[in-house]
């Protein structure tokens, strides 16, 4: 048998060019499009990036207002998705949410166009309505009616609104929607890639999209921030800190919100959610959270020699807890940032399309003689 050179995990190997995002991970930068993610973050907008993300430059007024309009008026899903929503509301959030897109590729009529205007009318529709869904299941579970999208409110606003059932004031908004931008696009990270494979076969946008959002589900991609309060609440108070993480080591377990598969100093995302979560914590009253994730990421400094850091979702889960949204909402809010990401990457991997289809190296036996059912030991 010949030898081969394996990459497990694909770590280390590019399969493509991109323009969309890159993750330089050893100095802990993230740049989308060219921009810089803390210009982007702090003088930006979700609305206006995701307009950068699938249109390659940033918008005039009048395009970004155009972009925003369709934005705002895609929101309203159909009722027989709501009936769906309904029929498992006893679900996680992110089975919810996939099951509800997927059902959402019955109500398009060109659910089959992969042309690149397509994809991208189909995409910014499916961005709008992902966070309607999470809400109006959230709602439902909660015995509440679920809430018409506000067309008065952005992206971030709206979603909070739908979900909590108040408007937000203008500081939490912003704070979400800085939270969406960080979240929107991250190189090639596990969902994206899964999403660019189904793409790649020349499957829909909403196949693609629901493969994405499937992927992202796991404790080691998006299922981290809800792990991080879970930590927080189990440690319950700044003096618990040190025996707890000392807990951890000796068991081998792994710290959530630490480490990345790319970066090697910080992530470059964290900063924003940990000002947002100080703010957040002072203004409700509550420094407690904040005081104990700060001691951890204090004790865990002796980490970041073998570049194990901070991570995005380290500051997220407290920033959604403070906001009063339950834990096993957390994944899914990362989803509805994410989202229009799977859409600029399909729209990527469309526009220069190649089946992705890599090798595994076979490792089994042979040349084993079938034996009958009625012979065997
Ligand atoms: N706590 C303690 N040890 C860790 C951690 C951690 N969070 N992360 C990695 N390590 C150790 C790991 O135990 C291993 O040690 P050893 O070599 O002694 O066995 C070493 O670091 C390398 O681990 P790896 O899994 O090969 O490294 P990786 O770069 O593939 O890991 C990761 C990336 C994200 C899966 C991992 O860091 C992890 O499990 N972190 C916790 C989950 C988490 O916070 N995920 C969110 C990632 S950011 C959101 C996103 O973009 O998806």
């Amino acid at each position: 048998m010949a030898e081969v050179e394996l990459k497990r995990g694909l770590r280390d190997v590019y399969f493509d060019n991109t323009e969309s995002s890159n993750v330089i991970g050893d100095i802990g930068r993230l740049i989308y499009r060219g921009y810089d993610i803390h210009d982007l973050a702090e003088k930006s907008t979700f609305e206006e990036t995701v307009y950068l993300m699938m249109h390659g430059q940033l918008p005039t007024q009048a395009e970004l207002d155009a972009f925003d309009s369709t934005m705002r008026s895609s929101r309203a899903i159909p009722q027989e998705v709501i009936d769906i929503i309904t029929s498992i509301k006893q679900g996680h959030p992110m089975d919810v949410l996939r099951t509800a897109l997927s059902a959402l590729s019955s109500f398009e009529p060109d659910v089959d166009d992969v042309s690149h205007e397509g994809t991208l009318r189909k995409g910014i529709k499916i961005a709008a309505q992902a966070p309607t869904i999470v809400a109006a299941h959230h709602r439902i579970r909660s015995g509440d009616k679920p809430l018409d999208p506000d067309p008065s409110l952005n992206h971030a606003g709206n979603f909070l609104y739908m979900l909590l059932g108040e408007k937000p004031d203008e500081d939490t908004s912003r704070l979400m929607d800085k939270d969406l931008i960080v979240h929107l696009d991250h190189g090639s990270n596990a969902s994206s890639f899964a999403a660019r494979v189904t793409a790649s076969t020349l499957a829909d946008i909403h196949g693609a999209v629901v493969t994405g959002v499937s992927t992202l589900k796991g404790p080691l991609h998006g299922g981290a921030a809800e792990g991080v309060m879970k930590m927080a609440l189990e440690i319950g108070e700044e003096g618990n800190v040190e025996a707890y993480l000392a807990g951890k080591r000796e068991r081998r377990e792994r710290i959530m919100g630490f480490g990345h598969a790319v970066y090697r100093a910080e992530d470059p995302r964290a900063r924003h959610l940990r000002e947002g979560s100080r703010e957040l914590a002072n203004k409700k009253g509550q420094p407690h959270w904040f005081e104990i994730l700060s001691k951890v990421e204090e004790h865990m400094r002796p980490y970041a020699e073998r570049g194990i850091c901070v991570n995005v979702d380290f500051w997220s889960g407290s920033v959604y807890y403070l906001l009063g949204i339950p834990e096993d909402l957390f994944i899914s809010i990362f989803a509805v940032a994410r989202v229009p990401g799977y859409v600029v990457q399909v729209l990527e991997q469309q526009d220069k399309n190649i089946l992705l289809r890599p090798l595994l190296n076979y490792v089994g036996p042979t040349d084993l003689e079938y034996v009958p059912i009625a012979n065997r030991g």
